[in-house]
């Protein structure tokens, strides 16, 4: 985790081959512990139970912006780190398809099980930072949580923030979390802790990617929510 001995430099592959090992031995350890690590174990209704609790915060309270006068059954949605499907399986609930990935092939065996009841849910492992696994098609909103607080590259962050551009539909919603408390430390190789955004940096990734910065919630805390709209012109 954060003292983890890691090296002081490391390539972009390096980094993303150390993320797919660390979430990998995560997940056989305790998969549902290092998702949430609220409990050490947790049954699947306590599990699925606190996935249904972010959902009704961070989506069912803000239908207005998410689905923007869309019926929710009929929107397409990205979900960038799906972890166990703590969040993917009530994503599931509200919209009619869910394309979630994870960089983690053991994460994803968990996820795929956790919605193998679900026909409008698609799962892929991906690289780690990018979205090319998803069918290139119009996606309505995308949304991360609990994600890129774990990912020590800007880079990386800049990555899928381009490519959650490529797949929304202009004007559409890309809510996120990233770490917010610029006092933390990490470095390259970390899998645990990840780079700090103020909120000058986050609304320059916005503007840099295409997107317009129209909310932010907790500036300075670990949950920064980022609320980015995709303009239709880069
Ligand atoms: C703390 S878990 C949260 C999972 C899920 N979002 C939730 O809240 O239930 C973080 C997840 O992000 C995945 N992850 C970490 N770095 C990633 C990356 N660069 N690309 C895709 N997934 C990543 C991990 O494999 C892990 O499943």
């Amino acid at each position: 985790m954060s003292n983890e001995i890691t090296p002081s430099k490391i390539t972009t592959d390096e980094q993303l081959e150390k993320m797919r090992r660390d979430w990998d031995n995560r997940a056989r350890q305790n998969a549902r512990y290092f998702v949430d690590t609220s409990q050490t174990s947790w049954t699947d209704d306590e599990f699925f139970a606190s996935g249904q609790r972010a959902i009704e915060e961070d989506i069912l309270t803000d239908m207005t912006n998410i689905c923007q006068g869309k019926d929710p059954a009929a929107m397409r949605v990205v979900e960038i780190g799906c972890g166990a499907g703590r969040l993917t399986r009530p994503l599931s609930n509200v919209f009619g398809e869910v394309h979630a990935v994870d960089v983690s092939g053991e994460m994803v065996k968990r996820a795929r099980a956790a919605t193998a009841d679900r026909p409008g849910v698609h799962i892929y492992q991906n690289n780690g930072c990018d979205l090319s696994v998803i069918p290139p098609r119009e996606y309505d909103f995308a949304y991360s949580a609990i994600v890129f607080q774990h990912i020590a590259s800007r880079e990386i962050i800049e990555s899928y923030v381009r490519e959650v551009w490529r797949l929304l539909r202009p004007g559409a919603l890309f809510k996120f979390q990233v770490q917010g408390d610029v006092n933390v430390q990490t470095h390259p190789g970390d899998t645990w802790v990840g780079v700090p955004y103020s909120e000058a940096q986050a609304r320059a990734l916005a503007l840099r990617c295409g997107f317009e910065p129209r909310h932010f919630h907790g500036v300075g805390e670990q949950y920064f929510w980022l609320w980015f709209f995709k303009r239709a012109q880069q």
